[in-house]
């Protein structure tokens, strides 16, 4: 069953507790929570104070995609802040598999996120460190993008190597997901939806997460 992570991107920053109360009552099965700091992304959003003051929920995993450049160099503060998986960019990093180490130390489901025009190979030798990967269907920094078609292809052969290899890491696609690709992207092997416009765009969150959901 596909996991869908609502991105309080698109949540109302004025109301971002009540946003995310709202999301999970609707459903969502875990919390996308997108760091940018305006060098490795050409957007600012917010950091580890911010996550810390959020709501935690039961079973709803708070799962933090960090585009900041030399993310080591803020870790152990988004570790302190209480999250439940890291992502971090291998475009922003150069001693990856350390971080990706010190993370899964911490407790927390280390993750590494591609850029659209990052190959897969890049992954070959930290696969094993790997909980999960996250594909970025667009390139990182807004919401509402559209969704780039070349990323089925991607999931698809990142899916083939996971099975083949024996290993159990889950692959999240992050950008312009929308009830119209969510059921190629399931097919393709994605287990966890991102979703911001798709879900904090609509006046009926739990409508839109069921729309996202595969029959
Ligand atoms: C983009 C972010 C995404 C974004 C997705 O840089 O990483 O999580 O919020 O937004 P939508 O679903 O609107 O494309
Ligand atoms: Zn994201």
């Amino acid at each position: 069953m596909v996991k869908i992570a609502p991105s309080i991107l698109s949540a109302s920053f004025e109301k971002l507790g009540a946003d995310i109360d709202e999301v999970v009552k609707a459903g969502a099965d875990m919390i996308h929570l997108d760091v940018m700091d305006g060098v490795f992304v050409p957007n600012i959003t917010f950091g580890p104070p911010v996550i810390k003051s959020l709501p935690r929920y039961d079973g709803v995993e708070m799962d933090a995609h960090l585009m900041i450049t030399h993310p080591e160099n803020n870790i152990q503060s988004f570790l302190d802040a209480g999250v439940d998986r890291i992502s971090v960019h291998v475009e922003s990093t150069i001693h990856l598999q350390r971080l990706l180490q010190q993370i899964r130390a911490a407790g927390v489901k280390p993750a590494v996120a591609l850029n659209p025009s990052t190959p897969l190979h890049s992954l070959d030798w930290i696969l094993e460190d790997l909980d999960m990967v996250l594909l970025m269907s667009v390139n990182p920094g807004f919401g509402g993008q559209k969704y780039i078609p070349a990323t089925t292809k991607k999931i698809e052969t990142l899916k083939e190597t996971i099975v083949k290899r024996g290993l159990g890491i889950e692959i999240q696609v992050d950008g312009g997901v929308y009830p119209g690709n969510a059921h190629e992207l399931a097919s393709a092997g994605v287990d966890i939806l991102v979703a911001g416009s798709a879900v904090f765009g609509r006046e009926d969150y739990k409508q839109a997460i069921s729309e996202l959901k595969p029959k």
